[in-house]
C-alpha cells in the first residue's frame, strides 16, 4: 500500500476524500490497523487513560509517549504516525517544545506531532513547523485543559465561544499546522470551521462535516474497562466480551484437564 504522507493528507481534503484516523499505542494494534488501511495512526496521550488507567491525560510523560510511539512506528508500513505531545512538554517554553517535538520524531519515529491549544499555542506551532516538523492542532474540548474546563464538556456553544474557536482554528492554520482536531464542539460550528480552512479538520464528537474522523481505538473496539464510552463513540466490536468468553473457556479447560491436549504437547 502507498505510504501516507503529510502532503497526501492535504490532497485528501483538496479532493474531498475523507480521512479516517484511529489511535494506536502498541506494535500489534498498529500493524492490524495499518494492514486494514487506516491512513493515520495517532499515538494519543489518551494512552494514559485507556492503557494505564489514569483519570486524566495529565500524568502522561514524554518518555511514555516516546515508548508507545516507537512501538507504533515499528508496526506501521503505510500509515502516517502522529504523536501527541503530552502535558507540560510544550507549554513551558518554546525551546523545550522544539526539543521535545524533535524527540518524538527522532526517538519515537513519528512523522508529525499534535498539540492542544488555539491562538495561545500558535507561536509554539510556528516554532515547531519552522523546524520542518509537521504539527496537527487540537481545539475545542482539549483534555489537557480539564481543570480549566471543569470536566469533559462540549465547547463553543455560545456565540462568543464559537467565535473564539473560529479564531483559534485560523491562527493554527496561519501558524503552519497541516491539520486540526476538532473535539467536542457543535456540529454546525465544526462545519463552519471546516469550510473556512484549507487544511483538513479531524472531528471527534464534532459531527459529520469534518474532513476526517478520529476515535480512540479501545472505545470503538469495545475494549474499555467498565464499557462506558462517550455518546459520540460508535462501538464497532465488543472485544471485552470476546476476551471474557475466551478466558472463561481457558480457565474451564485447565480446570477440567482439557488443556493442553495432545496437539499442544511436545
Ligand atoms: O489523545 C487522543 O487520543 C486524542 C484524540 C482523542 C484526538 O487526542
Amino acid at each position: 500500500m502507498k505510504k501516507i504522507t503529510v502532503p497526501e493528507i492535504l490532497k485528501m481534503k483538496a479532493e474531498g476524500r475523507k480521512i479516517p484516523v484511529l489511535t494506536a499505542y502498541d506494535f500489534q494494534t498498529a500493524r492490524v490497523l495499518d494492514e486494514a488501511g487506516i491512513p493515520v495512526l495517532l499515538v494519543g496521550d489518551s494512552c494514559g487513560m485507556v492503557e494505564a488507567g489514569y483519570e486524566t491525560t495529565l500524568p502522561v510523560t514524554l518518555d511514555e509517549m516516546t515508548y508507545h510511539c516507537r512501538a507504533v512506528a515499528r508496526g506501521r508500513a503505510s500509515a502516517l504516525v502522529v504523536a501527541d505531545m503530552p502535558f507540560a512538554s510544550y507549554q513551558v517554553s518554546r525551546k523545550e517544545a522544539k526539543r521535545n517535538a524533535c524527540r518524538l520524531i527522532k526517538e519515537g519515529g513519528a512523522e508529525a506531532v499534535k498539540l492542544e491549544g488555539g491562538t495561545k499555542a500558535a507561536d509554539t506551532i510556528r516554532a515547531i513547523t519552522d523546524m520542518d516538523v509537521p504539527v496537527m492542532g487540537h481545539i475545542g474540548l482539549t483534555p489537557q485543559s480539564i481543570h480549566r474546563m471543569g470536566g469533559y464538556r462540549v465547547q463553543g456553544k455560545s456565540k462568543t465561544d464559537a467565535e473564539a474557536l473560529m479564531d483559534d482554528a485560523r491562527s493554527i492554520e496561519e501558524a503552519g499546522a497541516f491539520a486540526i482536531v476538532l473535539e467536542g464542539i457543535p456540529a454546525s460550528l465544526a462545519k463552519e470551521i471546516t469550510a473556512s480552512l484549507s487544511i483538513p479538520t479531524i472531528g471527534i464528537g464534532a459531527g459529520p462535516d469534518c474532513d476526517g474522523q478520529v476515535l480512540v481505538v479501545n472505545d470503538m473496539l469495545g475494549l474499555m474497562a467498565g464499557n462506558r464510552v462517550p455518546r459520540f463513540v460508535k462501538k464497532y466490536a465488543d472485544l471485552n466480551r470476546i476476551i471474557s468468553l475466551a478466558v472463561g473457556e481457558f480457565i474451564k479447560d485447565v480446570n477440567e484437564g482439557r488443556f493442553p491436549s495432545k496437539e499442544h504437547t511436545y
